[in-house]
């Protein structure tokens, strides 16, 4: 059995999730999460969250919309481990351990670092030892692989380099974990055709209400060919968005009327939104149910928390165990 994991960060202003989130890390990780010789422990990242989140209000209501999103879209919890990063403290204690063996030009090196470093007023010491508290993430729990986009791949060689250095002085501690980095993952544009993120304000969140959500595919920008003319598809965002989620017809069809003419941007916006609505009807669905009883996510993260301590006490006590704290 392979051990998975992956954090997701709860981070935002409003607790939104997504189309990139969800096609990029959400339905991969429930596919790679169903394999039968995985075991997959995905966890929200809250701690990480509040080196930028500082409201506890926030923070929770993002927290929620994460795990809500995740299960709406059919994460088995029961087969698997989900919880929340603060609900398993253990992860705090050997972030100390291990940030006593971390040199400081390795966490001065980091680009997550290194592109906030020119305004270090504004830089908290949480942020700086972002990377070691991430490698914690994984060492405490005896992680094979992890999946993880591009712009993580230098944390997880901080990773490796952290575990395999403690090794070599203690001998075999912790799990070495390998990344798992799918070149092929899709980027998702935006509303305004750069990559879709919260940072840019420019996503879509398929959970919206619908009169809202109709309004944000509605913003989507395009350019000011006339109704009548020709459209060239390949160049709109709004065709690149419904050809990630259409089917080959669907697809073949919106590619003739853009081409044939007589076609507005209007007219492709109003048929992403209803497709955004079919296909994730469910999920649209099963998300307010979740989003409306609270308690019923807690419930989840809590019992998947008691499930995570069980994995993360023994590593932690063999860590303490050598380097001479009481167990
Ligand atoms: P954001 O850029 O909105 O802050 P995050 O950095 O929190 O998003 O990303 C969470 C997960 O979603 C990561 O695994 C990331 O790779 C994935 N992801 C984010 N945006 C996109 C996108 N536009 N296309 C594909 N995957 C994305
Ligand atoms: N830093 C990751 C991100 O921003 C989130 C994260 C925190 C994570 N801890 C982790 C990812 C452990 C993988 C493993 O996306």
């Amino acid at each position: 059995m392979a051990r998975i994991l992956t954090g997701i960060q709860s981070s935002g202003s409003n607790g939104e999730v997504h189309l990139g989130n969800i096609l990029g890390a959400i339905v991969p990780g429930i596919e790679l999460s169903k394999k039968a010789e995985n075991e997959a422990y995905f966890f929200i990242a809250d701690l990480h969250s509040l080196t930028t989140v500082k409201d506890a209000a926030i923070r929770a209501q993002n927290v929620r919309a994460v795990a809500a999103a995740w299960l709406a879209f059919g994460f088995d919890t029961d087969k698997n481990v989900f919880y929340r990063q603060s609900d398993v403290p253990e992860v705090c204690e050997l972030t100390w351990y291990l940030s006593c063996f971390t040199p400081f030009p390795m966490l001065a090196n980091a680009h997550s670092f290194k592109d906030k470093s020119n305004n270090l007023a504004d830089v908290n010491a949480g942020l700086f030892n972002y990377p070691v508290l991430m490698a914690c993430d994984i060492l405490l729990y005896d992680a094979n692989y992890v999946p993880v986009g591009k712009d993580q791949k230098q944390h997880l060689e901080m990773t490796r380099d952290i575990a395999n250095s403690f090794n070599h002085k203690y001998g075999e501690t912790f799990v070495v974990p390998e990344p798992m980095i799918d070149e092929r993952v899709m980027v998702v544009p935006g509303t305004d055709g750069r990559k879709m993120s919260k940072s840019y304000d420019n996503y879509l969140n398929i959970f919206l209400p619908e009169k809202a959500l109709r309004k944000s595919v509605m913003r989507i920008e395009t350019d000011s060919t006339p109704l009548e003319e020709p459209k060239d598809p390949d160049s709109c965002n709004v065709f690149a968005l419904y050809s990630l989620l259409a089917n080959k017809e669907q697809i073949a069809e919106m590619r003739n009327n853009y081409t044939a003419g007589n076609y507005g941007y209007g007219h492709a916006k109003q048929a992403l939104f209803e497709l955004i609505l079919d296909k994730y009807a469910e999920q649209r669905k099963f998300y307010d149910v979740l989003m409306s009883s609270p308690e019923e996510i807690d419930a989840k993260l809590l019992l998947g928390a008691k499930k995570a301590s069980d994995t993360a006490r023994p590593v932690l006590n063999k860590v303490r165990k050598k380097l001479g704290f009481r167990t």
